[in-house]
Order: C-alpha cells, then structure tokens, then sequence
C-alpha cells in the first residue's frame, strides 16, 4: 500500500499490480496454495485474499486516477487558447489591373459626358461586322481570326459592334464607351491572347473633327499614364472610320529600342482610331448629312501592359497569385 501511495509514475503502479495480482504475483501463488490448506480453513483464508486483493485492486484504481487527473489538469494549463486575442487578419483581394484601370477611363469619360455601354461577348455577324461595313466578301474579315459558333454567331472580334448598338439605342447626339472582353482565334505568346480587353469609344455630333478626335485622345492618354507618352500618327485602314488612324505610343517597357511586346519596333499600336465612316451612320439610323462623328478602340490590355510594365500578356489571364498580388 505504501508503494502505492509513493509511486511516481503510471509505470511504478503497474509494477506493484504485476508483482501482487500478475500471473506470477504474491497474492496469485498464495492462492494457488489455496489446495494443500485442511477444508475447514479454506473459507477463512479465501476471504482474507479475497478482502486483500479487492483493497489492492481499489487502491491501485484509485493512484490511477489520480495520474489521470494531474496529466489532465497539465494539459489543460498548457494547451489553453486564449479566445480574446484579435483574430489573424482575413486576406483580402483586389482589383485586377485591367479592371482599375477600366474603371479609371469609365470616371473619366462619364466626366466628359459619354455613356457607359455594354454589349453582348456573343455577336451576331451583323453587328460584329455587316453594320460596320465588313460585308461577306470584304478582306477586312480576315484581319481579324474570328471564333465561329453553331448558328452563324461568333465570339465578337472586337469591341466595335457596341457602337452600332449604341447608335441604334441612343441616337445623334451621342457619346459613349463601350469596355469589355473579345476574343480572337490567334496563337497565344507574349503579345498575343485569345481574350483581351478593348475599350470601344464614339462620339457623334455636328462638325465633329480631327481635332476633336485627337484632343480626346491626348486627354486620354495623359489621364492614363500621368506622364509625358511620345505618340505618333499613322494612316490606319479599318472599313469603319475614313479616315483612319494608328496611334502609335513609344514602347514603355523598352522606351524604344525594342523588345517581345513591342516586336523589336520600339512603338506599341495602342489606339486606333478616325472619323466615322458615313455609311455606318447611315446602316444605323442616322443621316451623315446632318452628323458626323469619331471612334477610337483602345486595347486595355496592351494598356496595362504598358502601365504596370508587364512583358508577357499571358500573365494577366493566368490567375497566378504571386504575380497578381503585386499590384
Ligand atoms: N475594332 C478595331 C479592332 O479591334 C479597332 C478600331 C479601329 C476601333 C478604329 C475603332 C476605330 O473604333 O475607329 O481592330
């Protein structure tokens, strides 16, 4: 018994209990004896055993417990949290690069009066090309590998059929931007994507020129870079505008002496642009005798490119977290 109550570990309280009621225990063999004692004295000295081996066995139970309980009660002042400290900061996302900087060039035109427009990502031939003077045969339709779908629809090429839907929607006067995403059927690398994003603009007035077109434009890209861009302008062919531009800005990754994203040419076509052609005014409800207008189809994603210096267009539709937390 004064084992018992002096035992230091589970391990000491186990030996006690072999050495007693094991196998080859005291109290066991003592039992095994039980045979050789007179009849008359097995009643008594089976009880004495009995008596002994059921203190033992209580006993033992109890120096047990009393280890489960200091091993609980260590446990419970060690393993303890404590429930009013702040929690650990939940992580956050944001934006995507061409979102901002979509959203920049909404407030921007919404400041200068034009509508904000959307339009539809699957196009039918017509707005995607008829209405803005790509008609079947036109070579212009090759300059763009378009995504056919079953019916005669397509994946719309470019952000331009929103021009049409906005001129048959809001009519002359009108200014309006049309953002979103087109898809071309091209190989991807580093400047090209299957998906991008365009932002589509027009404005159609009285007497509307030139220099209208090319005062919005500098607004635009002075509001973007926040910098002074080197531009040039280029006669650019687009079957919708007559006439059309290229506006071309240096090539900000390399500032000019080449690289992947600017094909080794130093400048980037960024804007192309030009006075509405007539007879897409004329297709969409409006007289070109009394209104005229421009259009420009800026590329956002070239655009983010250029701002946040990224060199591979793939990266900005790979989802990869490393390089999207960095801006
Ligand atoms: N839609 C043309 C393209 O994606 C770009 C474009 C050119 C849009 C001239 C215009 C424009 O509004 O006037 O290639």
């Amino acid at each position: 018994m004064t084992r018992i109550q002096s035992a230091g570990t589970l391990e000491d309280l186990e030996s006690v209990r072999v050495e007693t009621l094991g196998r080859k225990g005291t109290l066991t063999l003592v039992g095994k004896e039980m045979g050789k004692l007179a009849p008359e004295e097995r009643g008594r000295v089976g009880k004495l055993l009995n008596g002994a081996r059921q203190k033992l066995e209580e006993a033992l139970e109890a120096g047990k417990k009393a280890f489960d309980e200091t091993e609980l009660r260590a446990r419970l002042d060690s393993e303890w949290i404590d429930v009013t400290l702040p929690a650990p900061g939940a992580r956050r996302g944001h934006l995507h690069p061409i979102t901002r900087i979509q959203r920049e060039l909404e407030d921007l035109f919404a400041s200068l009066g034009f509508a904000v427009l959307d339009g539809p990502e699957v196009e039918t031939e017509y707005y995607n090309f008829d209405a803005l003077n790509i008609p079947p045969e036109h070579p212009a339709r090759d300059m763009q590998d378009t995504f056919w779908l079953d019916g005669g629809n397509l994946l719309r090429t470019h952000t331009s059929p929103v021009q049409v839907r906005g001129m048959e929607r809001l009519g002359p006067p009108l200014r309006m931007i049309a953002p979103g995403r087109v898809f071309r059927n091209e190989s991807v690398d580093a400047s090209h994507e299957h998906t991008f994003y365009q932002l589509e603009g027009m404005m159609v007035d009285r007497d509307v020129s030139v220099a209208h077109l090319i005062y919005f434009m500098q607004t635009l890209l002075g509001a973007i870079f926040h910098r002074d861009v080197t531009v040039r302008l280029r006669p650019g062919y687009f079957p919708f505008v007559e006439p059309g531009f290229e506006l071309d800005i240096q090539c900000l990754i390399c500032g000019g002496p080449g690289c992947p994203v600017c094909k080794q040419s130093g400048w980037v076509e960024l804007l192309p642009c030009g006075l509405v052609n007539p007879r897409v005014l004329r297709m969409s409800g409006i007289d070109p005798e009394q209104w005229n207008g421009f259009a420009f189809g800026l590329g956002l994603t070239r655009l983010a490119m250029m701002r946040y210096g990224i060199d591979d267009i793939r990266q900005l539709q790979g989802g990869d977290l490393r390089f999207l937390e960095q801006f």
